[in-house]
């Protein structure tokens, strides 16, 4: 038995079960519960996570039964992650800069919103390169990448912004703090050690956002996109000789963040990670 392994199991000693989840519209095959239920029985948590299935007209109401039967964490994912906002006692600062929360937390009898996004990217960057000067480009500026960017950019990071519709990657290196923006074709000029799709090009198709010969041999290159697995993007990166991190990191170190962020034990990543892959 691991050192966390026995750390966990006096926790909330004497309570019952704690129940948390996720809202998300339509539920579809999200691979949270495993992850997180793996995690509780790695720590000896006595708890629950289970998926709710919460269409957007019933999300008021679904955070007011969250209230009542007092659920003790809640994750929000598509579409829910900006409509939450309004039913929350608090959105700490960052959630507030990234615009969107992922996570609602109860303490006491206050529901907290917060935001793993942004940790779930840089960690599984962190787990091939180092951020603090790097040189990233992110592609897309929807709401995943406002996530990265914000994410980049706390870890000391210079970023560009490149989007299909330019308006919007200008928009989003503004308010977030990036040096430059431009289209997806600028990626062959612009030198990059670390490189982020965030665009949905590649979810289940066999597209890249950008020419396999644009991308740096240098960068690592993280895909949001998990659905491949594998992405014609990361086989294209390591073509080239780039090093690779796959979209399936993402998700898992901002569920280990979430897990962190309630329990305040260190998060099984590893246990985790099968869990998502069983
Ligand atoms: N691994 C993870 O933990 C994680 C977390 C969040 C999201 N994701 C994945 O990230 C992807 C994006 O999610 P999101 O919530 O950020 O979506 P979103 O807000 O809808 O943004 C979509 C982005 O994709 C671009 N795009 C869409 N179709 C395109 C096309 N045909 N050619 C070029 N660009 C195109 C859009 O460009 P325009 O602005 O020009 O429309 C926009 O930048 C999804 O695949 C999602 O599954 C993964």
């Amino acid at each position: 038995m691991g050192q966390a392994e026995g750390k966990g199991r006096d926790f909330s000693p004497g309570a019952a079960t704690a129940v948390c989840g996720v809202v998300l519209h339509p539920a579809g095959h999200t691979r949270s519960p495993a992850m997180h239920n793996a995690a509780f029985r790695f720590l000896g948590i006595d708890a629950v996570y289970v998926a709710f299935d919460v269409p957007p007209e019933e999300l008021g109401r679904a955070l007011a039964g969250a209230r009542a039967l007092g659920l003790r964490q809640l994750a929000v994912s598509l579409p829910h992650k900006v409509a939450v906002m309004e039913h929350l006692d608090e959105v700490d600062a960052t959630a507030r800069a990234i615009g969107a929360v992922n996570t609602v937390t109860r303490e006491g009898d206050r529901l907290i919103g917060s935001n793993t996004d942004w940790l779930g990217a840089v960690r599984a960057l962190e787990q091939e390169t180092g951020l603090e000067g790097a040189r990233a480009v992110v592609l897309g500026a929807g709401g995943s990448a406002r996530a990265v960017v914000w994410g980049l950019r706390e870890r000391g990071a210079s970023v560009t912004v490149l989007n299909r519709s330019v308006d919007k990657a200008e928009a989003l290196a503004r308010e977030l703090d990036a040096a430059g923006a431009g289209p997806l074709s600028a990626l062959a000029a612009t030198p990059h050690d670390v490189l982020v799709n965030t665009t949905s090009v590649g979810l289940r198709s066999d597209a890249s956002p950008v020419a396999a010969g644009a991308i740096s041999p240098d960068a690592t290159v993280l895909d949001a996109v998990y659905d491949p697995r594998d992405t014609r993007l990361l086989q294209d990166a390591r073509a080239r000789g780039a090093r690779t991190v796959a979209g399936k990191w993402m998700l898992v170190h901002q569920a280990a963040a979430q897990l962190e962020r309630w329990t305040g034990h260190a998060a099984p990543v590893d246990v985790m990670a099968d869990a998502f892959d069983d």
